[in-house]
């Protein structure tokens, strides 16, 4: 089984370039099939999850091309609209967002069929608000054995929809079912990531109608049509910022390329509290780091505030800080599950409840380790390349989830990491590098 090997203790330094947002890519990629002309997508990010997305959406009978790693041509014209309309396999059932083809098919069909998400171990994830959405604009919405979600409607009719809880998938999937609804649908409560935005400027850029994406009140006139359109995805805000801990943790210097800082603002903030240097560009960042970075508080909260999706890899970072901090994660319920293989590497946190309590230490020492979920890995992959000594990380299936040329993009910056798939490979790569 692949796995990463690391030689750690090395500062970072150089220049990496930021791919496509991943959670705005899987959004946006479901949405294409709203209408049946071409749509051209640029800076899709070349992932697991994205290559998993564009085979279901293949496999329904849209038109998809890669016209080069980061472009995209989707054609949903060609999508079979019968009763077997179903996107159900192995792959699919791997990935969360494997549910926005239910808001974009709903949407276009007033049917779908998708198999329940699956997705990295982090918590219930329940899609109640979703089925909410789906419902307030007239569906019925059932769950088949063997793990179905069927969704249908005489016609879709716009309404009014409250979220309960702020949710990044629930709202798209909702403005994705509305778009071609009779009406106007107006979402409350709703979330205001940057990756929102860009699904609801690629709508809009098919000749939709929605109005205040951003803010926590989203309106949408459904239309009657949607055209295809070309549109090119923004950065990875969370990329962007597990290179940014990466260059704290190791006490570097790096220039982050291809970013938006306005979304990478509480991740700065943050960083500069703890004695790190950011420098903001007009599209990318520095991050410099030298001594041992200073302990504070964080709560992940819905953006703008700071990222669930950054908080193992700035605990990494806060744990070789001097002094206590404590991170609070209020998204999700079982995000902590790397905090014993952290533990393994001399790290001292102590989980209550929803807080990690974290006690820094000087130094880690490389162990063996085992990612548990995408954002886990990269924050294991970080603590590795700060340890003294050899690490691995095994099950980065999870990282190549998310993450393009992860190690390719840290061995541009003078790290030293490899994939290996044997013993061989192991001893190997500590002979060469020593
Ligand atoms: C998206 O997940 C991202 N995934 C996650 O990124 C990210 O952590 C999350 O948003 C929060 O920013 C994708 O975009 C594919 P939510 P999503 O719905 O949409 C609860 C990564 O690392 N909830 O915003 O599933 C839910 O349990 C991944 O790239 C309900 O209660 O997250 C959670 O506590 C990990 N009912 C909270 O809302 C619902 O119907 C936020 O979930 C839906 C969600």
């Amino acid at each position: 089984m692949e796995k990463y090997v690391i030689k750690g203790g090395k500062a970072l330094e150089g220049e990496v370039t930021i791919a496509g947002a991943k959670n705005a890519a899987l959004g946006i990629l479901a949405a294409a099939v709203l209408t049946d002309e071409e749509c051209i997508i640029e800076n899709v990010p070349y992932v697991d999850d994205t290559k998993v997305l564009l085979r279901a959406i293949e496999n329904i009978g849209a038109k998809v091309k890669y016209i080069d790693t980061h472009t995209v041509s989707i054609c949903g014209g060609t999508i079979h609209n019968d009763e077997d309309l179903c996107v159900d396999d192995e792959y699919i059932r791997k990935i969360r967002a494997s549910y926005y083809l239910l808001g974009a098919l709903l949407g276009k069909f007033n049917y779908a069929q998708v198999a329940l998400p699956g997705g990295c171990d982090i918590g219930l994830r329940p899609i109640d608000q979703h089925i909410k959405g789906f419902k307030a604009l007239g569906a019925t919405v059932d769950i088949e054995n063997g793990g179905k979600i069927i969704a249908k409607a005489e016609n879709l009719i716009g309404n009014h929809v409250y979220l309960d809880v702020v949710t990044v998938g629930a709202t798209i999937n909702i403005m994705m079912a509305a778009v071609l609804a009779e009406g106007k649908t107006t979402i409350e409560n709703a979330a205001k990531e940057p990756h929102i935005v860009d699904v609801a400027n690629f709508l809009n850029s098919m000749g939709a109608n929605i109005k205040g994406a951003g803010t926590d009140v989203i309106r949408i006139r459904g239309v009657q049509k949607l055209k295809g359109t070309e549109y090119s995805i923004i950065p990875d805000q969370i990329e962007a910022g597990t290179f940014m801990t990466m260059a704290v943790a190791t006490k570097g210097n790096i220039l982050i390329k291809n970013v938006i800082p306005k979304h990478l603002e509480a991740i700065t903030s943050k960083l500069n509290e703890i004695g790190a240097r950011v420098i903001e560009y007009d599209d990318s960042v520095r991050v410099m780091a030298d001594g041992r970075m200073k302990s504070t508080q964080i709560k992940t909260l819905p953006y703008p505030g700071f990222p669930t999706d950054m908080q193992p890899q700035m605990a990494t970072t806060l744990a070789l800080s001097q002094g206590t901090s404590v991170i609070t994660e209020s998204i999700f319920e079982n995000r902590f599950r790397y905090v014993n293989e952290l533990a393994r590497m001399g790290a001292k946190i102590k989980v209550e409840g929803n807080s990690a309590v974290i006690t820094g230490v000087d130094g880690y020492k490389g162990a063996n380790l085992v990612a548990p979920d995408l954002r886990a890995g990269a924050a294991l992959v970080i603590a590795g390349l700060a340890a003294e000594g050899f690490s691995t990380v095994e099950d980065i299936k999870y990282i190549l989830r998310g993450y393009e040329d992860f190690d390719g993009k840290i061995r541009a910056l003078g790290g030293d990491i490899e994939v290996v798939d044997s013993d061989k490979e192991l001893q190997k790569f500590k002979l060469r590098v020593g």
